[in-house]
């Protein structure tokens, strides 16, 4: 079934057309025109005319009520939408029909179940996509959480919606951090403390070897750019097969590797492919002698670029005046070897918003080598995370690791469930799945490309609108639904607001997802699963469910409750967020 709004602007355009001959208000111009009125009092939907006046060559005031007259007559019949309809000062008032949400979507829900509400135009689609990608033997903090929940939630939205997908951890597993790591180990390190100390053994080096090249005023620690230069000649070295620093790297990667999987899992997020920089070592020559034969690279000052003056943008380097290559001419190749293995339909990047440019350019790149696919290509930026006055932040050197985040989270939600529900039979998996499912909440909240601030205790509160809040909303559906037991068929009937007023919030849950798609925003869905959770709340304060009387009102009560139970169980798989029977 089509979202609730698209039918809605059918039948509004349907009834124009009649009272309007030659109207060219079309459906795609009505769903673009309906609002949902802040205050619902007088309609659920409303049109406002006033922009239709010129066209209509009518007034507002008499566009609304020809409207309204032709879709009265449709009203509460033939399982349409549309219930009570009027005309007020230019406005078309449309309440959804009752008969409709009991009739229609509850038992669509019920019916389609974790399918309910799924986008559509992506069936058959292959779709890529580059997230987390974090640079290994690097902390793995607090900057790779956005890239992370955002590309996988952009991950589940796709395949909501048909389309099937590669996830890629495109790891910065090549590069001079390891000439540094090889450097900083051969200096300081021993194998056997770093087997003990894991990745912790790894950061160590890593800041160490750091505050060694650039100086740390604070401990101080003389700069010494010598180590520079033989972090890079041992860099050199490993490019060349040293086997006993590429033995060291292998070492390196796995280490990090392992550790950013308890983090992954942690989330739920899993890959497809965790094919990393290093895997298109021998993929870029191709790339770079099909820039030179085509005339796009030009030598700058010993360094080879594409101009890209004309498009406003500084040029993309593609070659160092050493010959070795860059950060873009790896992201080239990596396309061009996606588009021939994987052949998808978009490839989406998600990165911070510091890269935008660095996207822009070898987009524009790959356009101009004529690859006709370049169009498929998107980056989705975010803005910066901090946090406030945490501690965390010292303890590697003014990085916030995510696990130290998690651990944090997952040891104050255990403090409140300790008060809350001292018996709970799964604790420790519960506080894991609310402490981390806060953060990511939290992080979800809003617009993406918003830089934001972590208010930890704001992200675990039980009360405000936060994860813990709509996880225990969830278990509360859950809870009820275990002692309803069996439920006798029997014909379904509203009797209280609240009831409407959760399923007019349901059924838009195609409608948001299908804007969440649009837009890249999976915000969208964590405010839809709010809303939800405060309909549903409110219909079980004000509503009595299993203690009602009458059987067909009990009746469609829990079967209300189950279909939120759907949507919201849904909706969490969207945003990283675990669902919970109990917590
Ligand atoms: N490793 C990079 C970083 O941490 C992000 C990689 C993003 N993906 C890409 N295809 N460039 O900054």
């Amino acid at each position: 079934m089509q979202n609730i709004k698209k039918l809605i602007a059918e039948a509004v355009a349907r009834c124009a057309a009649a009272a309007f001959p030659g109207s060219e208000l079309t459906a795609e111009a009505a769903v673009g025109m309906l609002e949902y009125p802040p205050d619902s009092t007088l309609g659920d939907l409303a049109l406002p005319c006033f922009k239709l006046s010129k066209t209509l060559r009518r007034s507002p005031v008499q566009i609304a009520q020809a409207i309204a007259d032709g879709l009265g007559a449709e009203a509460d019949n033939n399982g349409s939408p549309i219930g009570a309809v009027s005309a007020v000062n230019g406005y078309l008032n449309i309440k959804i029909s009752d008969k409709y949400l009991v009739g229609a979507v509850l038992p669509e829900i019920l019916e389609k179940r974790e399918k309910y509400g799924a986008p559509q135009g992506y069936e058959g689609k292959k779709i890529v996509l580059d997230y987390c990608s974090p640079n290994l033997a690097k902390p793995f903090h607090i900057g790779h959480l956005g890239t992370t929940v955002i590309g996988h939630s952009l991950k589940m939205l796709f395949e909501f919606a048909g389309a099937e997908c590669v996830g890629i951890n495109y790891v910065g597993d090549w590069g001079t951090q390891f000439g540094k790591m090889i450097v900083a180990y051969k200096k300081w390190g021993d194998r056997e403390a770093v087997e003990r100390g894991g990745m912790d053994a790894l950061v160590e080096l890593y800041v160490k070897i750091n505050n060694a090249i650039s100086g740390n005023e604070e401990q101080g620690i003389p700069a010494d750019p010598a180590l520079a230069d033989e972090a890079r000649a041992e860099f050199h070295k490993l490019e060349l097969g040293d086997e006993e620093n590429l033995a060291l790297w292998r070492w390196f990667v796995e280490l990090s590797s392992n550790a950013n999987q308890k983090i992954l899992d942690m989330l739920g997020v899993t890959f497809d492919s965790h094919k990393g920089e290093s895997f298109y070592t021998d993929k870029m020559p191709a790339q770079v002698e099909k820039l030179r034969e085509l005339g796009l690279l030009k030598v700058d000052d010993g360094a080879s670029i594409v101009d890209l003056s004309e498009y406003d943008m500084p040029p993309c380097l593609i070659l160092k005046r050493d010959g070795s290559t860059l950060y873009p001419t790896r992201d080239i190749a990596a396309a061009v070897y996606r588009k021939q293995t994987y052949d998808f339909d978009k490839c989406v990047y998600v990165t911070s918003a510091g890269q935008s440019l660095h996207f822009a350019q070898w987009f524009k790149v790959v356009e101009l080598m004529g690859y006709d696919w370049a169009d498929g290509l998107v980056h989705v930026p975010y803005g910066t995370v901090s946090i406030n006055g945490s501690k965390l932040a010292t303890r590697t050197g003014n990085v916030i690791l995510l696990r130290d985040l998690f651990a944090l989270a997952v040891d104050k939600v255990k403090a409140i469930m300790d008060e809350k529900s001292p018996d709970l039979a799964n604790r420790d998996e519960a506080a894991e799945a609310v402490g981390v499912g806060a953060i990511v909440f939290y992080y979800l909240s809003g617009s993406r490309i918003r830089d934001i601030n972590f208010m930890l205790e704001d992200a675990l509160s039980f009360d405000g609108n936060t994860g813990p809040y709509v996880q225990y909303t969830y278990a509360r559906t859950c809870s009820v639904l275990e002692k309803a037991g069996e439920v006798p068929a029997c014909e379904l009937k509203i009797s209280a607001p609240e009831e409407s007023d959760l399923l007019k919030v349901l059924c838009r849950f195609r409608e948001r997802a299908e804007a969440a798609l649009n837009d890249y925003e999976p915000f969208y869905i964590t405010r839809f699963i709010l809303d939800v959770a405060a309909a549903f709340n409110r219909f079980y304060h004000n509503c009595r469910i299993l203690g009602e009387q009458d059987e067909a009102v009990r009746a469609t009560r829990i079967k209300l409750t189950e279909a939120t139970n759907i949507v919201l169980g849904r909706a969490f798989g969207l945003i990283c967020l675990k669902k919970m029977s109990k917590i």
